[in-house]
């Protein structure tokens, strides 16, 4: 009888300490996939299936690194968050380009629901571009996410948090705009169905989360749950650009955060879509659900 053994050639997860990337570690973990874990620290879990590697976007000589960890195996693919920078393409490119001569096939980009293809407000919408052209010359296999923003971002970005522990404030430039928030455990699931399912993806998905939410409304939530009155404190585009600024955004990154909030005060992320339905095969998981389950870290 013929049997397939499982590959061991590992899967390489670009800010895998990060939101996204330390739930895709984690995942492929279970599954008992083997998986390079690449940060600035090269840090990861302890795990017989997770090995941390240091790579930094900045540091050219350590973009090899991943390769070198997979020793004599192959890395079969790539999940790629950009460098926290605005002009970000020509340093994704060029790791691409050079991920191509090791033999690596497939990238999975972590990009976002304001960003089409070609866009070139931000280097991730050029690399969607240029994968997809990849792609369609033969040369690759790719998708790109689009989740809308996180649920999560409140829980485990420092600024929320302090805002919310220390001022019972939670600050945006979003007014009454509606998110559908998505949770980073739906998006983590999903870009591991991309990074693992032996057919080509080749095409884009667009994540969002099952309701649409103000801010106010993710407030009044979580103030509930602490049993603090939380609020929502609406900030001009330039007040946010500031504040940005000031927690250690680079200017240039925290205009197009501005810029990207004000389209939720325009009503313009109001998408609903059974994608995460389609590839996990159940429902999106509820804010609620989401904040009930991390909610210590507010009290
Ligand atoms: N937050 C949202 O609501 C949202 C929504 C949609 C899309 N996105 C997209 O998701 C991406 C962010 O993902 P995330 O939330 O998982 O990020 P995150 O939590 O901020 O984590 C960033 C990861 O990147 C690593 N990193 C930082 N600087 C690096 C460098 N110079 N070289 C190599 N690695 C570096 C970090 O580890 P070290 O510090 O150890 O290097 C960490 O693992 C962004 O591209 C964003 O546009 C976010």
């Amino acid at each position: 009888m013929a049997f397939v053994l499982p590959s061991r050639d590992p899967i390489l997860v670009l800010g895998g300490t990060g939101k996204i990337g330390k739930r895709i570690a984690d995942n492929l973990a279970s599954a008992a996939i083997p998986t390079l874990v690449a940060s600035r620290s090269g840090e990861a879990p302890s795990n017989q299936w997770l090995t941390g590697v240091k790579f930094d976007w900045f540091d050219k000589s350590t973009w090899e690194n991943p390769w070198k960890a997979a020793g004599e195996h192959a890395v079969r693919a790539v999940h790629i968050i950009a460098p926290p920078i605005v002009d970000s393409f020509d340093l994704m490119k060029e790791f691409v380009d050079m991920a191509l001569t090791k033999g690596t096939r497939r990238f999975i980009l972590q990009s976002g629901s304001p960003l089409e293809a070609g866009d070139d407000k931000l280097g991730m919408g050029l690399l969607h571009e240029y994968v997809r052209k990849l792609g369609t010359e033969g040369k690759a296999d790719w998708a790109a996410l689009r989740p809308t923003w996180f649920m999560e971002n409140f829980s485990e970005v420092q600024s929320h948090i302090d805002s919310i522990n220390n001022e019972h404030r939670i600050y945006s430039a979003t007014d009454k705009g509606q998110v559908p928030f998505v949770s980073a455990d739906d998006v983590a699931e999903c870009a591991v169905v991309l990074l693992t399912q032996p057919a080509p993806p080749h095409t884009e998905y667009l994540l969002v989360g099952p309701k649409h939410m103000t801010y106010d409304e993710v407030a009044q939530i979580i103030g509930e749950l602490v049993g603090k009155r939380i609020k929502h404190d609406h900030l001009t585009d330039q007040q946010f650009q500031d504040r940005m600024v000031s927690l250690g955004m680079p200017e240039d990154l925290a205009q197009v955060l501005a810029e990207y909030e004000h389209r939720i005060a325009l009503q313009k992320e109001r998408h609903s879509n059974e994608t995460i339905q389609n590839l996990l095969g159940r429902k999106p998981t509820c804010f609620r659900t989401v904040a009930e389950k991390v909610k210590e870290v507010w009290i």
